[in-house]
């Protein structure tokens, strides 16, 4: 490990774990990205990283990450890898773009998100788990991330898109992979030099255009139904209105489709995992759809009161987080926790090591969904699994009512009997997928 003192007075500079030549700390963080954080979130809260290409600086204390978000958020943009990530597929939508037009394609997306909105989503969620699961038969053997995959893209178009995207999913699931592939630390062609094409950049060319013709369908359908309160109706008015350009409109309706998908898809995953593990969580989750759902079957109304389910997701997403982290660039010098950063400086937080931080958790690395009955004063952003501050995640209360009603519903019609093959490891790219086959064996109830 190095560390210097700084030029600016009463701040040093953070310390850097020890790398291997050219590769510096990305060897590491590509082989075990999850585990390589771990260690170097153990050094400090802020800790300088070479990777290929860029310095970046790891900022896993709480206050540090609330600072980078909220109180200096007009200090810290998103980064360059972000932008260059989604280039040519969402380069006019919200997840890129900053200043004016980002705040503009927010209030854009805002009536798409209200609480009378989420509310209405309920039902429909409801309704398109219950005809996915239903096709599962007894005895089946599932893949358990695919099939979250494929119900999460369902749940998403038909609720937030009305539209029926059966026989389509892979349209949407493998452009979410290429943007993967793309911003993935083990991709072979990584430090290869822009201008020479990889398999990556050809894989992502023949997806994101098959995306985009999709998307241009889905609006002249739209246009021709007559719009509705639907994210893509609501973007269309914005269009009409004159407030947002009809790439505006493609690059957010592609926004939602990818963002909306993939980390649900993955936090469904690890719940079932756990709850499969955890016999006893998983039979209280039981017996509370049976008693608070009158008509045996969850609702929109009942998700409120599914406080058991609520908390397993909130204790899924505490300990497998399904994104790497949040990345920003510091667009002046700026001091963190008594460190100096210089202008441009690249930061990640990651949730991972935070949420399993023993400062702020008791018994931090077991499932104990139990532990968000009780009040806590651990610093707001020990917890941070939808980012924070005024650029974090839109979707966030439509994913966590989407998990609840998704896992109720599945909970009350089946029973998942999962099996992991090896050991749990991460794609080290912007969601944390798990790397491993893992299965479910299906048995009606
Ligand atoms: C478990 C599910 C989800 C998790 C853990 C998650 C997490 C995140 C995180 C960490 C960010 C980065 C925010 C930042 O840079 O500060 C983000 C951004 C975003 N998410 Fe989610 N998300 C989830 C589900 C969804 C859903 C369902 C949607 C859409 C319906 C969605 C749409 C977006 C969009 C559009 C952004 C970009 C926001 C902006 O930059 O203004 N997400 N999400």
């Amino acid at each position: 490990m190095t560390g210097q003192s700084s030029a600016a007075e009463g701040t040093t500079s953070p310390p850097t774990p020890d790398g291997v030549p050219f590769l510096g700390n990305g060897l590491a963080f590509s082989r075990n990205p999850v585990g390589a954080i771990e260690e170097w979130a153990s050094l400090g809260d802020i800790v300088r990283l070479e990777i290929p290409g860029r310095t970046m600086y790891l900022v896993t204390g709480p206050g540090p990450i609330e600072q980078i978000l909220v109180a200096d958020h007009e200090t810290f943009t998103i980064s360059p890898a972000q932008r260059e990530t989604f280039r040519g597929i969402e380069d006019h939508a919200v997840t890129t773009t900053t200043g004016e037009r980002w705040e503009r394609l927010r209030r854009a997306l805002r009536p798409a998100f209200t609480r009378d909105a989420i509310q209405r989503y309920a039902d429909r969620i409801v309704e398109t788990t219950t005809t996915y699961v239903d096709e599962w038969e007894d005895g089946e053997r599932i893949d358990l991330y695919r099939e979250m995959r494929f119900l999460s893209v369902n749940v998403l178009a038909d609720a937030m898109l009305d539209v029926d995207i059966r026989g389509r999913e892979e349209v949407v699931m493998d452009a979410a992979d290429a943007l993967v592939d793309r911003a993935n630390l083990r991709r072979p062609g990584q430090l290869l030099p822009d201008w020479i094409p990889t398999p990556t950049d050809r894989r992502f060319e023949r997806t994101v255009t098959e995306l985009d013709a999709y998307v241009d369908e889905l609006i002249s359908e739209r246009r021709t139904t007559g719009l509705g309160d639907d994210v893509c109706s609501v973007l269309l008015d914005a269009h009409d209105a004159g407030d947002i350009s009809l790439d505006e409109v493609r690059h957010n309706v592609v926004a939602m489709l990818l963002a909306g998908h993939d980390s649900p898809s993955v936090a469904l995953t690890h719940a079932v995992r756990l709850l499969d593990g955890h016999p006893d969580v998983r039979a209280a989750l039981v017996d509370e759809s049976h008693d608070v759902v009158a008509s045996d079957r969850p609702t929109g109304e009942s998700s409120a009161a599914l406080e058991r389910t609520r908390n397993v997701v909130s204790e899924t997403l505490r300990l497998y987080p399904p994104t790497l982290g949040v990345t920003r660039q510091a667009t002046e010098a700026v001091t963190l926790d008594g460190h100096e950063l210089p202008a441009g400086a690249q930061v990640l937080c990651p949730q991972w090591p935070v949420h399993r931080d023993e400062r702020f958790w008791d018994d931090p690395t077991a499932f104990v969904p139990s532990r968000w009955q009780q009040p806590s004063d651990r610093p707001e952003y020990a917890y941070f699994p939808f980012s924070g501050g005024p650029r974090n995640c839109v979707g966030a209360p439509f994913a966590r009512q989407e998990l609840t009603l998704v896992l109720a519903t599945m909970l009350d019609t089946v029973e998942l009997d999962v099996s992991v093959d090896g050991p749990l490891t991460f794609t080290p790219s912007l969601q944390l997928r798990p790397e491993p086959d893992i299965d479910a064996t299906v048995t009606r109830r």
